[in-house]
């Protein structure tokens, strides 16, 4: 099984503000390339893993779980979250503790590519089980100073990743896209 952490960060490493606003993503500017490659990326994609915080922002927003099609593992401590949500064309289970069996609950089910959608909490915590193969961001050309890093975890050892890809998104930002070294 392949997880993939794919999202966007601030040039200090950080996915949303201390009021989780996202308002950052707008330096990156229009880029059809960015919208084409995250469509294309989902269609490679058969479970995502999901934080709370995250999916509390996005039903703030109205958008509802926007990934319904996909089978998806919500980590979270609320069980009425769940309801929260509605129903859900695929499965839709919570979870809570090890992030680590989390994955290993998904690899189990035969599940081969999974997207961590978010957010750095749990992505931290999935980084020290070291169950992240790939990373995949967007920088985007500002910086934060605050609010949840990218993977926002006090005890990451040194896990160490080969870049297999920095280019320009055409503006100001860039595309950044490492694949988990475990040789060392
Ligand atoms: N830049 C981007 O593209 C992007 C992508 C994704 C997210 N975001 C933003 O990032 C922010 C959220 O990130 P985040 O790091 O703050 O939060 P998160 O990872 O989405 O969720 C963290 C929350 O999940 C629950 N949780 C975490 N680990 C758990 C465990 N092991 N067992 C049970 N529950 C657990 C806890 O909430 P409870 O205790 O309440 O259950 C915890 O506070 C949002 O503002 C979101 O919009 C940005």
């Amino acid at each position: 099984m392949h997880v993939v952490w794919y999202t966007a960060m601030s040039m200090d490493g950080r996915i949303a503000d201390t009021k989780q606003s996202l308002d950052f993503l707008e330096t990156i500017g229009p880029s059809d390339d960015t919208r084409g490659d995250f469509q294309a990326f989902l269609a490679t994609i058969d479970a995502v893993v999901v934080g709370a915080t995250t999916l509390r922002w996005l039903l703030r927003r109205g958008h509802g779980w926007p990934h319904d099609d996909l089978p998806t593992w919500l980590i979270a401590h609320d069980p009425g979250l769940v309801s929260d949500v509605g129903s859900t064309r695929a499965p839709f289970r919570r979870m809570e503790g090890s992030v680590g069996a989390v994955f290993q609950e998904i690899a189990a089910g035969g599940h081969e590519r999974v997207w961590l959608c978010g957010g750095g909490a749990v992505a931290g915590q999935a980084l020290e089980s070291d169950r992240i193969d790939e990373v995949v961001v967007t920088v985007a050309p500002t910086a934060l100073g605050a609010g949840p890093a990218l993977f926002d975890a006090d005890n990451i050892r040194d896990r160490r990743f080969r870049l297999v890809e920095c280019r320009s998104l055409g503006g100001d930002a860039a595309r950044l896209r490492w694949l988990r070294d475990r040789r060392t």
